[in-house]
């Protein structure tokens, strides 16, 4: 939830992990500090967002030093809270991304034992704990200090006196970048593009010490070697590129990304575990879940298996981990929830499938095979891309089992979204900005699409948006309809066409803003409508992309119009490292 940054070279390093920081942001953005070593460890830490507030640390003298961008867990943000964090005597700085379970305990031990603390979190006994194991070799100490920690965490630490800077994972990701007589280690392979594109991924209880001699790194007390890998993202994909936000530039690669993902799967294999599969449980969180609940929709329709969809922070609560096959779906490769998924699933010996956008990712370390989607990186906190290049890596299996059955409409799903990126969604903004509360509804694949819609609005404007099936708005929340409660309908043609028309007359009929989405010409839907958007013309795959793209654009406008913080919700980190 949190991202850290490190550097070890031959540059003033307070400069280079602040603009490390920044790229990190959408990690969280509640707080933020550096501590550099020079002939000691100076510690700036400030609350709020590093872009706002970081100028005056760039000063802070030192060739080595490590930063963390803070999205609160324990104690609120303040400067106190904020890492990094110091043992007693100031010589040890520690940032941390993950949760330290057991830290009430180790914190009583160690003021028993007289140490005292300075903030409320979790991360600080680290520093303190260190402080007791450290003679002079950092990388033992922390060493030492690790299987006292339960919980997750990916953890930097400098001390005077050394000149190494350690680097620790366990269930947190952690990338080391190999510069130009330099190392660097972050949360993700962005803050890296701009001084290197080879990197290392660390795996779980691999222990590496970074210096400007190289990088040395030990797993349980041996050392090991960690291949090299060449990343493919660049440094513009990681820039706005003259957009106003980065979610409307991701929302506008989308037709290339959708082209570029079905460009790349058509040169892979479709593993064996998937053909001879007899059934599949995909399990996913928010976005990338409601991307597999509408995959279900075509895999039970087009491949004729059983496929069901489980929330990843609930698969736990299973028994049993139901169809033959797992598929996990995450674009970071890092959320919590899904990883704790896959490794249930391996603990069934069930096959583990992943669909992922990072290399490198923990989730492709837990699964068998591994799909990937080529969204690359996607920095605006709210997913657009990648759902849609996620529905691309589905759409592409399902034709393959399905023996080319979608192929026609997949060759046309850029320019289904490109259409609909060129509308006008004006009318529908000016009702939805003063909207207190709203409803998205569909049916059939529709239904996720209005969950995913409703999940856009309410992340990014703040509006209480709720997605639901059509069919069950009459069991509960038609009490809450009125003139100040717009809907969005997604009713395109199809045989769910003539009950969601009567839907609409019924919400209608309450008084209720109707925006709807459909095909021009269907009956008279565009009379019933308060505002109507059309959907090009098409079939069904035509009309789901251009539909995403549209609540995706509906809720950025409305953001936008109501002066919200597009790319950095309140609240919301993008990637949910903890359970
Ligand atoms: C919503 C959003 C989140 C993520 C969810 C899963 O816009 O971004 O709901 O979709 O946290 O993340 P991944 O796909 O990385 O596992």
């Amino acid at each position: 939830m949190c991202g850290i940054f490190g550097y070890c070279g031959q540059r003033r390093a307070a400069p280079i992990i602040i603009e490390g920081l920044k790229r990190l942001e959408y990690r969280g953005y509640d707080s933020f500090g550096i501590a550099v070593m020079d002939q000691g460890i100076t510690v700036r830490k400030k609350q709020g967002k590093i872009s706002l507030g970081a100028s005056d640390l760039s000063r802070v003298k030192g060739k080595m030093g490590i930063g963390h961008t803070r999205w609160a867990t324990h104690g609120e943000p303040n400067n106190q809270n904020a890492h990094p964090h110091l043992d007693c005597h100031d010589s040890i700085a520690v940032v941390h991304n993950g949760i330290i379970e057991n830290y009430a305990g180790l914190k009583r031990e160690l003021q028993a034992r007289g140490h005292g603390f300075r903030s409320e979190t979790d991360t600080e006994v680290i520093p303190h704990l260190i402080e007791e194991e450290f003679k002079g070799d950092l990388a033992a100490a922390v060493s030492a200090v690790l299987p006292r920690l339960e919980g997750s965490y990916a953890l930097l630490v400098i001390a005077t006196g050394c000149g190494e800077m350690v680097a620790a994972r366990k269930r947190s990701p952690l990338v080391i970048g190999i510069g130009d007589r330099a190392c660097l280690a972050a949360s993700d392979v962005t803050p890296l593009l701009e001084h290197t594109e080879r990197v290392i991924y660390l795996e779980d209880g691999d222990i590496a010490s970074l210096s400007t001699g190289g990088i040395e790194i030990r797993h349980q007390g041996t050392r090991v070697k960690r291949p090299v890998q060449k990343i493919d993202w660049s440094l513009a994909e990681v820039k706005k590129g003259g957009f106003a936000h980065y979610m409307l530039k991701e929302i506008y690669e989308q037709p290339e990304v959708f082209s570029s993902t079905m460009r790349a799967l058509k040169e892979e294999e479709i593993p064996d575990i998937l053909q001879d599969t007899g059934g599949v449980t995909l399990v996913a969180c928010g976005t990338s879940y409601h991307a597999a609940l509408l995959c279900r929709y075509l895999i039970e329709e087009h491949c004729g298996i059983p496929a069901r969809v489980e929330l990843a922070s609930e698969f736990k609560y299973f028994t049993s981990p139901g169809g033959d096959l797992v598929v996990g779906v995450s674009q970071s490769g890092e959320t919590a929830d899904t990883l704790a998924a896959m490794q249930k699933a391996r603990m069934f010996s069930h096959p583990t499938l992943a669909v992922t956008n990072v290399l490198g990712s923990t989730i492709t370390r837990l699964a068998d095979h591994t799909l990937f989607m080529r969204a690359g990186p996607e920095i605006s906190v709210a997913a657009t891309k990648s759902f849609i290049a996620e529905l691309a890596v589905f759409f592409h299996l399902v034709d393959r089992l399905a023996g080319g059955a979608l192929e026609h409409s997949l060759g046309r799903g850029h320019l289904a979204i490109g259409e609909a990126l060129l509308q006008d969604l004006s009318q529908a903004v000016d009702l939805c900005r003063n909207a207190q509360s709203m409803f998205f509804v569909g049916r059939g694949p529709f239904y996720p699409l209005a969950l995913e819609g409703a999940l856009k609005m309410k992340e990014i404007t703040y509006i209480h948006a709720e997605g639901y099936a059509a069919g069950e708005i009459k069991h509960g929340p038609f009490a809450l309809l009125s003139p100040e409660t717009p809907v969005v309908a997604l009713c395109p043609p199809g045989h769910a066409f003539p009950v969601m028309f009567s839907n609409i007359k019924e919400m209608k009929a309450r008084g209720t803003p109707m925006i709807v989405l459909g095909v021009q010409g269907t009956q008279d839907l565009e009379e019933i409508s308060d505002v109507f958007i059309p959907l090009p013309d098409g079939g069904i795959i035509s009309h789901i992309l251009a539909s995403a793209a549209l609540v995706q654009l509906l809720a950025y406008h409305t953001a936008v119009a109501l002066g919200r913080d597009v790319d950095q919700p309140r609240n919301l980190a993008k990637s949910v490292t903890v359970e």
